[in-house]
């Protein structure tokens, strides 16, 4: 096999924040028309190494070299003209513009033409999307469109400006397993093309299965690169932390004849979901999985207040509850911890002690309406330390934290409440294997404690893992409940598709 020269070289790349270095002497090579996998725990890296090469972040040292061409430092447009492409997680697209438009806008405009004309634009656009054999609707807008689709477009709109590099950051965390497919249908499409492809991603089948080469980043620096051929699961777990590992699921059981904690009987919202009948029991992690659209994540919001079930009733320890706004859900003993996190979990520019404490004020005002401060300080650093939060200080604002690291921070806050009940979605999205078993042993833990827990979630392997019991939902009636020897993967994805 003759091996290709590399198309893109990042050598000795250093970048500090602070005291904090957060890449280290970091080289990588990207051959052409290769899928090359960034591995490596949360605050290891990866993606500032990415904001590196593609321009977002200057680096202190090193140099990137594109067609053997090297520079000290690159500017993002600099680097798109080189054909190096990030699809960043908001995807960087206009909303109210067609997908037509968001695709091929930035070429045609570059082109220097002065007009635009719609059908120029179509054609462009049609070229692209046929070219990687997908179905995208040109003319529909994108704020009408699904996460997978607007991926899509943004994937699309790179290869219309003649993208080589593509840079993916988790490109799958928002994807349910179905739409997952689409796009490593789409990855080897564009690998035959000779693009190459760059991706981040904390689901280690996912990297063994459509990668050709991995590097992995331990805190800043490269702890091995080469064909993933060489690696199996342990050994990629091994090259991120640094030790052995080994994932056992805890085999402990719910303790038999629990007191129900929450108790939701014949719970409907016309067009949404209906007769939704369970119970979780104290010390119970209940999961609860279905496709998106199956109305999962509409059951959640509804016991959390959010959108209020229009018929049923839901007790709480016995005690039949209200939730017909949040502030009802959470007097009632009931947390929840959303999907879409970055938006809806936290205060990006505020203090992670700050954002841990923001949803139990109540409990730290002392005489005279004072925050107790050293109370204040314990209940956070007790958080950081239980969920391994990476930080240079609690003081520091959660922006300033890795992806993974900013997940925890709305997983602490709502853990330090001590809610009766906790509904957590998708828990360990973006979070790395090592930590996502720690959390995941966490959770039961808590459980133990007395806490009810329900995991709302798609990766079938963690539901086995984490749960006792499942439920499946499809068309927004719980259409299966798999427990004991019935609870396996197998099983779960035969309803799940059924
Ligand atoms: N803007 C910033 N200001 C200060 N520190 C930062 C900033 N961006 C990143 N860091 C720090 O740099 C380190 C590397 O972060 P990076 O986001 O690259 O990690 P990552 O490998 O992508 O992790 P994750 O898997 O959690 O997304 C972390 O310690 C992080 O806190
Ligand atoms: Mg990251």
């Amino acid at each position: 096999m003759v091996v290709a020269e590399p198309l893109l070289v990042a050598s000795a790349v250093s970048k500090h924040y602070g005291g904090i270095a957060a890449l280290e002497e970091v080289s990588l090579q990207v051959r052409p028309g290769e899928v090359h996998c960034l591995a490596g725990e949360n605050g290891s890296g990866k993606s500032t190494l990415i904001k590196v090469i593609s321009g977002v972040e200057t680096p202190d040292s090193g140099s990137i070299t594109m067609d053997g061409k090297s520079f000290a430092r690159l500017t993002p447009r600099q680097a798109i003209s080189l054909g190096i492409e990030v699809i960043f997680q908001d995807f960087s697209l206009f909303p109210n513009l067609t997908v037509a438009e968001n695709i091929a806008m930035a070429t045609y405009v570059a082109g220097g033409r002065r007009t635009v004309r719609p059908r120029t634009l179509r054609r462009i656009a049609a070229e692209v999307v046929s070219r990687i054999g997908v179905q995208l609707d040109l003319d529909a807008r994108v704020e009408d469109l699904s996460v997978a689709d607007r991926q899509l477009t943004a994937i699309c709109r790179a290869l219309a400006r003649d993208a080589r590099v593509i840079f993916m950051d988790e490109p799958t965390t928002a994807l349910t397993w179905r739409e997952v497919e689409a796009l490593f249908a789409v990855v080897r499409s564009l690998k035959d093309s000779g693009v190459a492809l760059v991706f981040v991603s904390h689901k280690l089948e996912e990297v063994l299965r459509v990668s050709d080469r991995i590097t992995v980043l331990r805190n800043g620096v490269v702890a091995v690169t080469g064909d993933v051929s060489r690696f199996d699961r342990a050994a990629i777990v091994a090259a991120m932390t640094g030790r052995a590992f080994t994932e056992t699921s805890p085999a402990d059981s719910a303790r038999a004849g629990a007191p129900p904690v929450l108790e939701v009987d014949q719970l409907s919202l016309r067009g949404y979901f209906e007769d939704v009948s369970f119970l979780v029991h104290q010390g119970e992690v209940l999961g609860v999985t279905g496709l998106l659209g199956s109305g999962r994540t509409e059951i959640a919001e509804a016991l959390f207040g959010i959108i209020p079930a229009d018929h049923g009733t839901v007790r709480v320890d016995g005690k039949p509850v209200r939730l017909r706004s949040v502030h009802d859900a959470i007097r009632a003993g009931i947390g929840y911890v959303p999907s879409d996190r970055l938006t809806q979990g936290v205060f990006l520019d505020q203090t992670i002690s700050l954002n841990v404490i923001a949803g139990s004020i109540d409990r730290l005002v002392g005489r005279g309406n004072l925050l107790r401060r050293g109370k204040a300080q314990q209940m956070v650093e007790r958080a950081a330390a239980e969920l391994r939060i990476r930080m240079s200080s609690a003081s520091a604002t959660v922006r300033s934290l890795s992806g993974g690291n900013q997940q925890r921070v709305v997983l602490a806050k709502w853990l330090v409440r001590n809610p009766h009940i906790l509904i957590l979605n998708s828990p360990t999205v973006g979070v790395d294997v090592g930590s996502k078993h720690e959390i995941l042993e966490m959770l039961r833990a808590k459980g133990r404690d007395g806490m009810g827990i329900i995991v709302i979630s798609d990766d079938v392997p963690e539901l086995v893992a984490v749960c006792h019991r499942v439920l499946v939902v499809r068309r927004g009636r719980i259409t299966d409940e798999l427990t004991g020897e019935r609870l396996t993967e197998e099983a779960i994805v035969k309803e799940l598709v059924a």
